[in-house]
């Protein structure tokens, strides 16, 4: 079930301070070694935990800070199923908009880097010996994009390709509201009455948008807590890490002994407990730390 812990979080995160040993490092170099193929012979197993400040630079308003109004409304207000069933026009209206701002962005150089980071064949150079996914909280599927151009560049066996995994759904997706059956890829919706707003192909009953919202439970939740126990590199790029169950998956590499580097603009939830931390805009801190900032440009 997605949790937001906006400010009863605040325990959990002074419990976490008080265990901090040292202040997380900023160095580059020292980040890069730890892609090095370890003494073990074991794979690296890294995750990247996403959030809407992936997408920031590609034009897509985040969730909390400045971004997070919708005419007046709280954006968190809306991603609710008692918001939808109270006023389902309106909350097809922030989504619409939120649909139109994601189809016309384009993915942004964080978005670059993590693709070419899926494919072992493009993450060999700068990570050899390595196992890699993506779990992202963001539903703009610019992820994706990204990862299919990569792809068009740099041919591989599915095999090689890193899991994506979207946990809180699709924005393009439409899902009923009352039998579940989902619809992907669905072209645009009028949604200036109730009457326009789509409907189940199946039943005829109102669909919504194909989101995972407060209160109900994030998708492959399985896959994504193996990938998490397995896990001994954790990086978290533009997230606030205020909504469970992503922003406990650092805290759980880290207990079993893994290490944990944050990319974010600004100060996050738990970042003074991270191993590394690289405040900056992440389209420009990722690539960096990846080595693959001159990789980046050259994926158009
Ligand atoms: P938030 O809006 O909570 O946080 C966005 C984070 O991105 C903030 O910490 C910003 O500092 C950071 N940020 C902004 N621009 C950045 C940039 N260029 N580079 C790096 N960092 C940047 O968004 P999320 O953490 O994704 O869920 O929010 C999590 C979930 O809460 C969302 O998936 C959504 C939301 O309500 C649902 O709708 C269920």
């Amino acid at each position: 079930m997605i949790r937001s812990h906006a400010i009863a979080g605040g325990i959990t995160l002074s419990s976490r301070l008080h265990s901090v040993k040292m202040s997380p490092s900023t160095d580059f170099a020292e980040f890069k070694r730890l892609l090095e193929p370890r003494a073990d012979g074991k794979p690296n197993k890294i995750i990247a935990v996403c959030g809407a400040g992936l997408s920031a630079a590609s034009g897509i308003p985040t969730f909390r800070g400045a971004g997070g109004m919708w005419h007046k409304y709280d954006a968190m207000s809306l991603a609710t199923p008692e918001a939808f069933e109270r006023d389902p026009l309106l909350v097809w209206q922030f989504y619409h908009y939120r649909r139109e701002t994601a189809r016309a962005a384009q993915p942004n150089p964080a978005h670059k880097a993590l693709a070419l980071f899926s494919l072992s064949t493009t993450r060999k150079a700068s990570a050899p010996n390595s196992e890699f996914a993506i779990i992202t909280q963001n539903v703009d599927e610019l992820s994706k994009r990204a990862l299919a151009t990569t792809l068009e560049q740099h041919p591989t066996k599915a095999k090689d390709i890193a899991p994506l995994l979207e946990m809180h759904g699709r924005i393009f997706d439409i899902q009923c509201s009352k039998c579940g059956h989902v619809e992907t890829k669905v072209g645009r919706s009028q949604v200036s009455n109730i009457q326009s707003l789509p409907r189940c192909l199946k039943c005829s009953a109102l669909a919504r948008p194909g989101v995972v919202w407060f209160g109900e439970m994030p998708q492959h939740l399985d896959e994504i807590d193996q990938l998490v126990q397995g896990a001994n590199l954790c990086l978290v790029v533009g997230t606030s890490s205020t909504v469970y169950p992503a922003a406990s998956y650092a805290s759980k590499v880290q207990r079993q002994g893994g290490k944990v580097a944050v990319f974010n603009l600004d100060r996050s939830s738990g970042d003074m407990s991270a191993d590394f931390l690289f405040l900056g805009p992440c389209e420009e801190t990722l690539p960096k730390a990846l080595g693959l900032e001159r990789e980046v440009v050259r994926v158009e």
